[in-house]
């Protein structure tokens, strides 16, 4: 019986998802923004939701006035309102709160928002949805007084529907906010990062027609080199057998197809010539996918990415992918990172390294990312924020795990520049872990069989020898490309000792380190054996680097980390001060010394 009521209340919240498909491409549809001030309510006690039973108002036909999704005014000198958010202070959107206010630094809770806002040019024949590229962690969406839905997970984007009760004039949309962490959430309660609070990402009005391009794919085939897979998914009344249309004018390409009864069509288009992108020729085609009433264009780079072997081949070729790994944090800033300028500074940052390729740690990033490396020719890892010890058997987090990463597939599934998705990271083995990454894999394929799948798995010492580190998990079978974190030297193992460190792998795929570093504090001096020193994590990258070049199979390295990081559980004083100190780069901008040790190792790779 509960697992049925488990089933039941699953289907319930993926019916709020299915109901609200995410729109492809949602930044080049016609639009206009409410990114801005928004009027904000701490609501620790979460008064403006629930009534003193603690039963949700949202489920109520008439909602008391302590509702604050109301946004009710008093309507005469006696009525009686509890909160006016027109009287409230402001936040930034797109913004976490925690670096915009000093009282909401470390505040993990609910927190509403409201945007008043008119709409240019109503348009009474077009349909509405409203956009977020990603709200931490869960939000309740309202427009004028009405739910529009609900959605979980702080790093991938969702739209609703609007078009039933929207008006041209003095709508207002409420956020209701909650970052508050739980056991059977994904991520769970310990993380090690910032739990930047907030609605962190762009907000968009969409207008599009009745019957509209929802979603679309188009990439190079896996095998075949002259060929584009592609589909089209049409949503509106006009949607069956109705008439598609792909372009790519560069390559003077045009192909029709009819969709079938469900405003759907999957096909193929032969290409004679092409420019492939890759990371020395960032290529991409503007493409224009067309409908009856509508049109969408994208700028698309068409690649093949696969494994032969130990290797990893970009267009056939062997490509060594010189990583770093990177939070989504403008540290000089403070707070998450979320526009273009962000993005180009930590892709800056990272060619300046001399990296052909980033991990995206250990969330989806914003769509800003991911399009800048599309642009600038850098390989992308992609992580689903399955990280450390989450609830494997509770099926309700299966799903959260499993809508996030459909969410982040969806949107960047047309991005050369992402080629492995990750199911995890430095999660602790069991049957049930090892079902759970196994369904997320098999998800994963079937939704994108282009690209390649892997997970941050750990390593230890053998027990018979303790020089020579091993890589014992089942899940490193269901994998493309074997990856690892491993600290010898920092989190255990002796510094001096790396140089007689050595793995030994016994499965024949591509490895690549996902993670290694140590803590320094910029502008903190002293001899390399003193932890903190930046001489002492210059001495573990010298010491590292050039054994883990004797890793057969070794594809490629991310080390842990660009910039230092805000983290709770990096107390330490004077050397962490709330920060994880593993950055190349401080939260000041300033590079270590160890940042210019692993840029040299990539200009010899160069070479
Ligand atoms: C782990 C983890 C990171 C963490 C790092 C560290 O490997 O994946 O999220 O920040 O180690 O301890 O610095």
């Amino acid at each position: 019986m509960k697992q049925i009521i488990i089933g039941m209340l699953l289907s319930l919240s993926a019916l709020s998802y299915a109901n609200n498909p995410l729109i492809q491409n949602a930044i080049s549809r016609k639009s206009f923004s409410l990114n801005g001030h928004w009027n904000y309510i701490i609501d620790m006690y979460e008064t403006g939701y629930y009534n003193y039973r603690l039963e949700p108002h949202d489920n109520t036909e008439n909602p008391g006035s302590s509702a604050f999704f109301l946004n009710q005014k008093p309507k005469s000198k006696q009525d009686r309102v509890e909160y006016n958010f027109d009287s409230a202070p402001t936040l930034l959107v797109p913004g976490d709160w925690n670096s915009q206010k000093e009282n909401l630094l470390y505040y993990e809770g609910t927190i509403w928002y409201k945007k008043s806002f008119d709409v240019e040019n109503y348009d009474r024949a077009k349909r509405y949805f409203l956009h977020f590229g990603a709200v931490n962690y869960r939000a309740d969406v309202y427009l004028n007084g009405k739910k529009l839905g609900t959605h979980k997970g702080g790093f991938t984007p969702f739209n609703f529907e609007m078009t039933h009760l929207l008006k041209d004039k003095n709508n207002f949309v409420i956020v209701k906010v909650d970052n508050k962490r739980a056991a059977d959430e994904v991520p769970t309660l310990n993380t090690d990062w910032w739990n930047y609070g907030g609605i962190t990402r762009d907000v968009t009005v969409l207008e599009v027609s009745s019957t509209f391009i929802e979603d679309y794919s188009l990439q190079l085939d896996k095998e075949n080199n002259k060929l584009l897979n592609g589909f089209i998914r049409l949503n509106g009344d006009a949607k069956a057998f109705s008439k598609v249309n792909v372009s790519i004018p560069e390559l003077k390409l045009t192909k029709d197809f009819t969709a079938d009864a469900n405003g759907f069509v999957k096909f193929q288009i032969p290409v004679k010539k092409m420019d492939y992108w890759s990371d020395l020729n960032p290529k991409l085609y503007e493409v224009v996918f067309s409908s009856i009433n509508d049109q969408v264009t994208d700028a698309i780079g068409f690649r093949q990415i696969k494994t032969l072997g130990g290797d990893i081949l970009l267009n056939g070729k062997k490509i060594f992918l010189k990583g770093i790994s990177i939070h989504e944090e403008n540290v000089m800033r403070g707070g998450r990172a979320y526009s273009m300028e962000d993005a180009t500074i930590l892709l800056g940052w990272a060619k300046e390294l001399g990296c052909n390729y980033v991990r995206l740690a250990h969330y989806p990033h914003n769509e800003n990312m991911v399009r800048l490396a599309d642009k600038m020719g850098i390989l992308v890892w992609e992580e689903n924020p399955v990280y450390w010890t989450i609830q494997w058997e509770n099926l309700e987090t299966y799903s959260k795990a499993e809508q996030q990463l459909k969410e982040v597939i969806s949107r960047d599934k047309n991005r050369a520049s992402v080629i492995i998705w990750s199911m995890a990271n430095e999660t602790p083995q069991s049957e049930e872990r090892l079902s759970f990454l196994t369904k997320l894999a098999k998800t994963t394929r079937e939704m994108d069989n282009t690209r390649l799948i892997s997970a941050a798995l750990e390593d230890h010492g053998k027990k018979e020898n303790s020089n020579i580190m091993i890589v014992e998990d089942k899940f490193a079978d269901v994998v493309d490309v074997l990856s690892f974190n491993q600290y010898y030297g920092w989190y255990g193992g002796d510094i001096d000792n790396i140089k007689n460190i050595r793995w030994e792998i016994d499965i024949n795929k591509p490895v690549i380190i996902s993670e290694f570093g140590a803590g320094a504090l910029q502008g903190f001096h002293a001899d390399n054996l003193t932890v903190w020193s930046e001489e002492h994590q210059e001495l573990l990258y010298q010491e590292t680097l050039p054994t883990l070049a004797k890793i057969p199979n070794l594809v490629g390295i991310t080390p842990w980390i660009l910039t230092d990081f805000r983290s709770p559980r990096r107390t330490l004083i004077p050397y962490q001060n709330g920060y994880n100190r593993k950055g190349l780069i401080s939260e000041t901008g300033n590079r270590k010394k160890a940042f210019y040790t692993l840029q040299k190792f990539y200009q010899q790779i160069q070479k």
